[in-house]
């Protein structure tokens, strides 16, 4: 039986993780599960209510809530991490603050992921350093956002740590084309899939006979984009994400020999989603005012009756990735799945230092990247570009380069002008100053 520690305890996403953990115990049985949060106060309504949960459910697994590293990161097998360095608040400058300079605002994409991608760094690395000191034989499972930058700095600062960098992204998309297909399961499914984190391309998914669903679904995701005559997942269901699935339709068109990742909308249709973004509401406001009153609210009510009857919180199914993850190590399953990886010569015709989002078979010594081999010029134009801007975010907050930072904002393709690119960042950089390392 394993020990699992949720970083980022105060989450929102956390109850629905526990409720995730605790239907998968035939699966990835448990003995402990800690949630770690540096925000004691944030963490501990999700704390008491998740106390109830597990003492319903399954009262023989040991259960304590911290702010300790050392009380946290003793005795685990597993850190899973999602932490959010700054808060909900802070996403709001990141996506708030470019808009006003009529650029993408979005929290891991543009400038906004920039922003936030200098504010996680430190973070991360500060888990990965807990873990190793307190329980040096855990692995870190890290789904911490951005993803792609995070997984950079880890590549360089961190090279020897056993961390896993996973994205539930392609997950939520394989989910909705199951559905689409009329598939019981995305694990029905075997794809082909390239690209960086919240970057990519599906360009095979097949049955299990072998059978090519390509086709099927280019042509209903040429109509409808992802989004499947019935709903998924409720959490992203608000008019931001549905607006997102749709758009998968035109940026199909930009290559319709692939499928794509629906973020590569910021990249290509900034301007329309400039447009079609509101500077004065955007996702951390629809998330704030959604998703965490409802959890909050939801959470305290449970601890104060003692009792999970009638509630509204509900299993995050979206995050079972995390559980499929700890299980290939625990138990070497080889189960293929996209991670973010060292490229390392698997895409032929592209950076081998890069951070790839790539299939890879995953058992007890980590992942087994499989080979892509070469890919066309236009992704590979496109990924350059992007990857040298998480790379210099990396070398800046590395160096405390205000001029790496700005080269950064300037290669991204969300960004119009160096001119542009130095106001947003002048501004990101005001609104960071607690965060940031001094540039
Ligand atoms: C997707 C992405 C995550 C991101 C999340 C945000 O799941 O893969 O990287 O954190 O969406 O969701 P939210 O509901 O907070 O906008």
């Amino acid at each position: 039986k394993f020990s699992v520690l949720i970083a980022g305890g105060g989450s929102t996403f956390t109850p629905g993780i526990v409720l995730m953990l605790l239907e998968q115990l035939e699966r990835f049985p448990l003995r402990k599960i800690k949630f770690y949060d540096n925000d004691g106060e944030r963490q501990e309504p999700i704390g008491e209510a998740c106390k109830v949960l597990i003492k319903e459910k399954a009262p023989e697994i040991e259960f304590l809530y911290t702010t300790d590293p050392e009380e946290a990161f003793t005795d685990i097998d597993f850190v899973m991490a999602h932490i959010r360095v700054g808060k909900y608040k802070m996403r709001e400058l990141d996506e708030k603050i470019p808009l006003k300079h009529g650029v993408v605002g979005q929290e891991t994409c543009g400038p906004g992921g920039i922003a936030y991608g200098m504010r996680s760094i430190g973070g991360v690395l500060e888990l990965i350093d807990y873990m190793e000191k307190y329980s040096p034989n855990a692995w870190l499972l890290n789904y911490s956002n951005p993803a792609a930058i995070v997984a950079e700095a880890t590549r360089i600062l961190r090279p020897n740590s056993k961390i896993l960098n996973i994205c539930d992204m392609p997950i939520g998309t394989e989910t909705r084309m199951a559905k689409i297909l009329g598939l019981k399961s995305r694990k029905d499914m075997i794809v082909k899939y390239y690209g960086l984190n919240h970057f990519g391309w599906w360009t095979d998914v097949r049955d299990k006979e072998g059978n090519d669903l390509m086709p099927r679904l280019k042509a209903y995701v040429g109509e409808h984009g992802y989004l499947p005559p019935e709903v998924v997942d409720h959490q992203h269901m608000d008019p931001s994400w549905i607006e997102t699935h749709k758009k998968a339709k035109d940026i199909l068109a930009t290559d319709p020999t692939t499928l794509p990742n629906t973020y590569l909308k910021y990249y290509l249709f900034q301007d329309y989603v400039v447009e079609h973004s509101d500077p004065n509401y955007t996702r951390a406001n629809e998330v704030m005012d959604g998703r965490e009153k409802h959890v909050f609210t939801e959470c305290r009510r449970i601890a104060e009756k003692g009792s999970s009857e009638g509630t509204t919180l509900t299993t995050d199914n979206h995050s079972i990735f995390i559980v499929d993850l700890a299980t290939a190590i625990a138990f070497n399953t080889k189960e293929r799945m996209l991670l973010i990886v060292e490229n390392n010569g698997a895409i032929k015709n592209f950076d081998p230092t890069a951070m790839v989002e790539i299939p890879c078979l995953v058992g007890s010594n980590g992942p087994e990247p499989l080979l892509v081999g070469e890919i066309p010029q236009f992704q590979k134009g496109l990924m350059e570009q992007q990857v040298s801007v998480e790379k210099l975010v990396v070398q800046a907050w590395i160096e405390k380069s205000y001029h790496k930072l700005w080269q950064a904002l300037m290669l991204s393709k969300t960004v119009p002008s160096a001119t542009v690119a130095k106001a947003i960042l002048d501004d990101l950089l005001e609104a960071n100053k607690e965060y940031w390392p001094e540039l």
